[in-house]
C-alpha cells in the first residue's frame, strides 16, 4: 500500500513556527517515527508553499496512490482550485490539522476541501496523520 503525505505552506517550519500551537518537532523527524509505526506502507513525502505545486502533487499521486494524507494548512480556507484536484483524482484524500481550529479564529473554521474528502481529522497535533494513515491503511476507501 501506498501513501502520499502533502503538506502545504509553511508547515516546512514545524517545530519552530508558533511551537505553542504546532509543537516543537519537526515533520522530518515525526515521518521516520511514521515509517517505523507503519513499516508495511510504502510513505511519500511532499511539502510545498506554492499552490500550483500541491495541485500538480495531488494529481500526480491521485491517480498511482492508495490514498493522501493533506494538510493544506492556510489554503485549506481558500482553495477552490485543491478542492477541484480532489474530486478529480480517484485516490481517497484525508485531510488534516494538527491544531484545532475550531478552537482559533473565525476564518479557520471555514474548509473549502473538507466535503470533498473521504474524512476529516483535526487538532490531535503531529498524531493526527497517524490517525489519517490508520484510516486510509484500514477498509476506509473513496467511494
Ligand atoms: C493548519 C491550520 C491552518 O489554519 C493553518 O493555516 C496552518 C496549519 C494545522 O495543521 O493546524 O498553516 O492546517
Amino acid at each position: 500500500m501506498k501513501i502520499q503525505i502533502i503538506n502545504g505552506p509553511n508547515l516546512n517550519l514545524l517545530g519552530v513556527r508558533e511551537p505553542d500551537v504546532y509543537g516543537s518537532v519537526s515533520f522530518a523527524e515525526y515521518f521516520t517515527q511514521l515509517q517505523e509505526i507503519f513499516p508495511d506502507v510504502e510513505l511519500e513525502y511532499f511539502q510545498s508553499n506554492i499552490e500550483g505545486e500541491i495541485i500538480n502533487k495531488i494529481q500526480e499521486a491521485g491517480f498511482g496512490c492508495d490514498g493522501i494524507v493533506l494538510n493544506a494548512a492556510g489554503y485549506t480556507h481558500t482553495s477552490v482550485a485543491i478542492r477541484d484536484a480532489i474530486k478529480a483524482v480517484p485516490a481517497p484524500v484525508v485531510e488534516v490539522h494538527v491544531s484545532n481550529v475550531f478552537a482559533r479564529e473565525e476564518f479557520r473554521h471555514r474548509s473549502m476541501i473538507s466535503a470533498v474528502c473521504r474524512g476529516v481529522i483535526i487538532g490531535f497535533g503531529l498524531d493526527s496523520y497517524r490517525l489519517a494513515i490508520e484510516a486510509l491503511a484500514g477498509k476506509n476507501k473513496k467511494s
